[in-house]
């Protein structure tokens, strides 16, 4: 399979002389499911931004599907559909015009422009809204929106920054199905992430950014398998039973309703709430104790 993104050597300066993108090489392939991560600041905007044409690189090569970014621009944003970090479209236009005009940015006809968004906000729950002003919509909404106009001219790759932001969790689990489904029809699907827990939930493959550098691609079970030990809060709605003394990974009962669990890598959260349920302890909350991005971080960086 050919690759859908080879960036080469991309580098940006800003006009300000902030050095932004210092050599990023990467290689997504078509079809894949793939994570940017990365903390706020280490430039994955950036590197998404000159990807879809709206930031001039200083440096670097850009292909998409094989074409040449420099010699065949337009067609290169055919292929891309962008879901932007912050809401970018006209609050005062109805939400059915956003996305046939934006189809027509790219060429569409406006009579089968109209079909397919028919189809996208139905898909995104939208349908009821169509000629209502894009303002209106509260936040979960107004992210579905950006989505669907990412997808009205059907393209081959979907690239979303930071696609959970302002989302709250049922909606983003809806929307995390679309994407699967999405991706399963063949749509190579890039998103980039400040949050461990989304890439790893949704992505196959990795990269990891930090300071404007690529320090770290791979595959997601190879990362996680890095994470050696993950540590959570485990809290019940009521009273917790004994404790029993030997389990698989070590407990600390924290009060009389949480528990702190430490698992390593061969144990899933699942396994440890089963076994826990195997002696009559029901979690109706889990969290993370610590935050699991800035530990891998720790790792990868220790050592370089
Ligand atoms: N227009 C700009 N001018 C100068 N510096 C910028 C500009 N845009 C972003 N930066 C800086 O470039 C770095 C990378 O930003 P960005 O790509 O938005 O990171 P991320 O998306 O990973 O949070 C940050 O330090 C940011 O402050
Ligand atoms: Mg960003």
């Amino acid at each position: 399979m050919s690759n859908a993104l080879t960036i080469k050597a991309l580098s940006k300066i800003y006009a300000n002389d902030f050095h932004a993108l210092k050599g990023i090489d990467l290689s997504i392939k078509e079809g894949d499911f793939f994570a940017l991560l990365g903390s706020n600041g280490a430039g994955k905007t950036t590197i998404i931004g000159i990807v879809c044409g709206l930031l001039e690189k200083t440096a670097g090569s850009i292909s998409v599907l094989g074409l040449n970014q420099d010699n065949s621009a337009y067609e290169v944003k055919r292929l891309i559909g962008l879901m932007p970090q912050e809401f970018n479209f006209n609050p005062f236009e109805p939400i059915e015009e956003i996305l046939i005009n934006q189809a027509g940015y790219h060429g569409i006809a406006r009579t089968h422009a109209k079909i397919y968004a028919e189809i996208l906000l139905k898909r995104m729950e939208l349908w009821d809204k169509r000629l209502d002003m894009a303002k209106s919509l509260s936040g979960g909404m107004k992210r579905r929106l950006m989505l669907a106009r990412a997808l009205i001219h059907k393209p081959k790759i979907l690239i979303l920054d930071e696609p959970s932001a302002g989302v709250d969790v049922e909606i983003r689990r809806s929307m995390w199905a679309f994407l699967r489904e999405l991706n399963k029809e063949g749509v190579t699907i890039i998103l980039t992430t400040h949050y461990l827990e989304e890439a790893e939930s949704l992505c196959r493959n990795i990269a990891i950014v930090d300071n404007g550098k690529v320090i770290e691609q791979t595959s997601m079970k190879r990362l996680l398998s890095k994470v050696s030990q993950q540590t959570l809060i485990l809290e019940s709605g009521e009273k917790l039973p004994q404790i029993p003394v030997k389990l698989d990974f070590s407990v600390t009962q924290l009060d009389d309703y949480s528990l702190e669990v430490v698992l390593e890598s061969t144990t899933s959260i699942t396994q440890a709430l089963q076994i826990l349920g195997e002696h009559g302890i029901n979690i109706d909350h889990v969290r993370s104790a610590q935050n699991r991005l800035e530990t891998l971080f720790l790792n990868l960086t220790s050592g370089k």
